[in-house]
């Protein structure tokens, strides 16, 4: 907080622009009071605007950028005007005032995006050395705000002060703030256009919505400089996909990271870890991955096994892998202070901890008691840390890694002490500077070593602390929630707003980490976590069971009913991870997301889309069988009865407990597998199709390779292109394929659901076909009320002209009838 520079605030402000120089598409602009703004046209959507207090710029750094995105060199208009100067795009307009050095944005057709107010001030913080910078910008008419990534509280920020400072939250609450991870990083949205804010600064930075004063939003930083990039939309997508090109995506995880993993602090011994894995082969209910935490350690010493609970981990590990199951471990970054530790004796004898000021290395007790703590700023230490996975991986077995406590954490205390010192790659600092970035580092470290020693799978890393940009290394979660209605509301709350602010891989602890959930509520949330990228139960142990068949024979019916879409889904979130990936979009989509030109979309938070086709709306209460919610424009289906629904309204959804309000949208292919038990279990021969009629035209898209390796870096991967157009009396599918992955799988069941008139005729490729029951479908549909016509084509078809007959006037005789 501020208070403690009460007696020294005094606001300071630029002078005049008394001069300016341009190369190319950066420009610097002099003042007569020693300040210079520093602008770069990034490409037509993004500016970055750039502030030295006092003529000099530190070195031009970040942890948040991703080294692969290139700016580009964008045709600039760029006029010096007596009182401004004017910089065009063929996007935005970019008005600089010489007084005060104001910035204000337009679009092309003269619309105010975003306006300063004070715009750039600072004051100096006498008492640490560092200006606290700050920038404060008009709230537009009827804006809204989105963003900051790992925030509890509701969905649009306007009225809220929030602030980066990533700090272990046990058991936090709606509205808790700040969280374990930083995104400074915000989007506005007003007149149904949007644009983004990114702060990359890593000091304590806060943002302001509106709050202090209802015309102004306003941020600003403990230290360095005012260095933010302005990202034009229009669209709300549009915005996070630049965002997501700026601090850089992931690359594809293999596909079992998509499957259910299961994880409980902590499951030992052996026996005890197998049981739960026989517990899943039993029942019948897939699941890919199984968590190691801490206890698996000796002493909780990383990289250690606790050989009285594991006498035998690569023999372990080989046994379930062999029943298709990834072990993965937990490593939190305390080295135990133990004299006769290999870890803590390499990382004295290389000088790989993090020190006070004053010269010892910094000690703070967690798990293992007393520790010193890696410098992950090093790059020394992040090799050093990332070959420490070598034989973990290579001669153990593990197939992914969980960093945790890497706010960094520490018990009392909280977090480091400021002075704590840090290499920053180069740029020495305290731990007011390095304190955000801790988790990303160690993250970024995690995932070399990991990356490399699975190599050629691909790895898994997770982390519960993060900044901008951790997305290119890491997947994560929400950290230690409770097992209540209140958690499960804002699980879906916060797994939506990671994925606009660049973390598209998020999942909460499903049913709740803290205490225990009831069945009921326990399947509520795995119905909404079979829809979030990462998807894993976790629990701390102390509360009780909470695997899927912890609560009585009908909650783990449903539980296995859910798990089991899941792996029907996995082809559709799989493609929905690459569309992320190759263009940023989010997988989680807010309802504005879908149409911000619905203005009444704006308030609503519970429904959200994944991928292009699937709207969801969690039920986050108990007792009820259904709930109202607001269903985008366009035509979409029920999924569990097809009903159709005209959306731009609010609807009603029947949701007992077997099901979660879903629904297609018209016009969708859904890629579905066969239901398996772990990814690679069985070879996919036939993938089912899910066709939604519409009326006109809507295109699909899914994405294949060979779900693990690399291959698909060589173009080895394929994209399908759906495209479904419909009418009153007939229905086509035509496929384009791009890419040169070829599948296992020969075939297609095509499943025909929302047809408005009965099958009269199926052409495939020119040909007539007659549509037979498929036995091989059954599994898919049984979950289904109603009997769908179905055909299987081959997977090369190119179209599908299918010609119907309206029941009315239908002669029974002369039609197919599937059934
Ligand atoms: C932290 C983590 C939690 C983990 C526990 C023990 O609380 O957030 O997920 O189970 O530490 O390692």
């Amino acid at each position: 907080m501020l208070n403690d520079l009460v007696n020294r605030k005094e606001n300071l402000f630029p002078g005049k622009i008394i001069d300016y120089q341009q190369e190319e598409n950066k420009f610097h602009f002099y003042t007569n009071t020693d300040v210079i703004l520093f602008v770069q046209v990034l490409n037509p959507k993004i500016i970055r605007f750039r502030y030295a207090a006092d003529g000099n710029f530190p070195p031009d750094f970040s942890y948040a950028r991703d080294p692969d995105f290139t700016p580009e060199l964008p045709l600039l208009e760029f006029i010096a005007h007596p009182d401004f100067f004017q910089l065009s795009t063929d996007q935005v307009v970019c008005l600089i005032q010489k007084e005060g050095m104001h910035i204000r944005i337009l679009d092309k057709a003269g619309n105010t995006i975003m306006d300063d107010e004070k715009g750039y001030h600072w004051e100096y913080d006498l008492h640490t050395g560092n200006n606290i910078v700050k920038m404060s910008k008009w709230v537009q008419s009827g804006e809204h705000y989105y963003g900051l990534g790992d925030k509890s509280c509701n969905m649009n920020l306007r009225g809220r002060r929030l602030q980066n400072w990533s700090s272990d939250t046990y058991g936090y609450s709606r509205n808790s703030d700040p969280l374990y991870k930083n995104v400074p990083f915000y989007i506005g949205l007003h007149q149904k256009i949007a644009y983004g804010i990114f702060f990359d600064n890593t000091f304590r930075t806060y943002f302001d919505f509106a709050h202090e004063r209802s015309n102004v939003t306003s941020f600003w930083a403990h230290g360095e400089e005012m260095n933010y990039y302005f990202i034009y939309g229009p669209s709300l997508i549009e915005v996070s996909e630049q965002y997501a090109f700026l601090t850089g995506r992931p690359e594809m995880p293999p596909l079992w990271a998509l499957g259910y993993q299961q994880c409980k602090w902590s499951y030992y011994p052996e026996q005890t870890f197998k049981a739960i894995a026989s517990g899943f082969r039993e029942r019948q209910i897939p699941c890919d991955a199984l968590y190691l935490d801490i206890d698996y350690m000796d002493g909780f010493r990383c990289f250690t096994w606790n050989k009285e609970y594991f006498p035998d981990p690569q023999r372990m590990i080989r046994e379930l892998a062999a029943d298709g199951f990834k072990t993965v471990i937990i490593i939190d970054p305390g080295i135990k202070i133990d004299k006769n530790y290999w870890i803590y004796q390499e990382g004295c004898a290389q000088d790989y901890f993090c020190r006070r000021s004053d010269g010892p290395f910094m000690k703070g007790s967690v798990w293992p008691g007393l520790c010193h703590f890696p410098d992950y700023t090093h790059p020394e230490v992040r090799d050093w840390w990332a070959n420490l996975f070598k034989e973990l991986i290579t001669v153990d077995g593990v197939r992914g890694v969980w960093n945790d406590m890497n706010e960094p954490a520490v018990f009392e205390q909280g977090t480091f002490p400021d002075d704590v010192r840090f290499n920053y790659d180069g740029q020495p600092c305290s731990h007011r500077k390095a304190h955000n970035i801790y988790g990303m580092q160690m993250a970024r470290a995690t995932y070399q070593g990991v990356k490399k020693f699975c190599y050629p799978n691909r790895p898994l890393v997770i982390t519960r602390s993060a900044f901008s940009g951790t997305q290119r290394f890491s997947a994560t979660w929400t950290g230690d929630n409770v097992a209540s209605w209140d958690h499960l509301w804002m699980a879906n709350i916060q797994c939506q707003r990671l994925s606009i602010s660049g973390m598209s891989f998020v999942g909460s602890d499903i049913g709740g980490f803290i205490e225990t959930p009831t069945g009921e509520l326990y399947i509520r949330w795995l119905q909404l976590g079979i829809f979030h990228p990462f998807c894993r139960t976790h629990s701390s142990g102390d509360h009780g069971d909470q695997e899927p068949w912890s609560f009585g024979e009908e909650y783990t019916q449903l539980a296995k009913k859910f798990i089991e879409l899941r792996y029907q889904l996995l082809p559709y979130i799989y493609t929905a991870f690459w569309q992320h990936i190759t263009y940023g979009t989010p997988m989680l989509r807010p309802l504005p997301f879908l149409n911000q030109d619905d203005t009444e979309s704006y308030h609503r938070m519970a429904e959200f889309g994944l991928g292009d086709n699937l709207l969801i709306c969690p039920i986050t209460q108990p007792e009820v069988d259904g709930r109202w919610l607001y269903v985008p424009s366009g035509t979409w289906y029920y999924y569990w009865d097809d009903a159709e629904v005209v959306g731009g309204k609010e609807v009603w959804a029947n949701a007992k407990l077997d099901r979660i309000p879903l629904y297609v949208r018209a016009g969708a292919v859904l890629p579905f597998y066969p239901v398996m038990q772990y990814v690679g279990e069985i070879e996919i021969t036939q993938l089912t199709l899910h066709v939604y009629f519409v009326q006109g035209s809507v295109s699909s898209v899914l994405y294949e390779d060979a779900g693990d390796g690399y291959d698909y870096e060589k173009g080895i991967c394929s994209e399908k292109i759906f495209l479904v157009t419909g009418s009153n009396t007939g229905l086509s599918i035509s496929q384009e394929v791009k890419g040169s992955y070829a599948p296992i799988y020969t075939t297609y069941n095509i499943v025909l659901h929302g047809l408005p008139f009965v099958l009269k005729t199926v052409e495939v490729d020119g040909v007539l076909i007659t549509p037979e029951p498929n036995p091989e479908s059954a599994a898919e549909t049984e979950q289904r009320e109603n009997k769908l016509p179905e055909i299987l084509v081959s997977k090369d078809f190119e179209q599908i002209n299918i010609q119907g007959i309206i029941p009315e006037s239908a002669e029974p005789d002369a039609l197919i009838n599937p059934e």
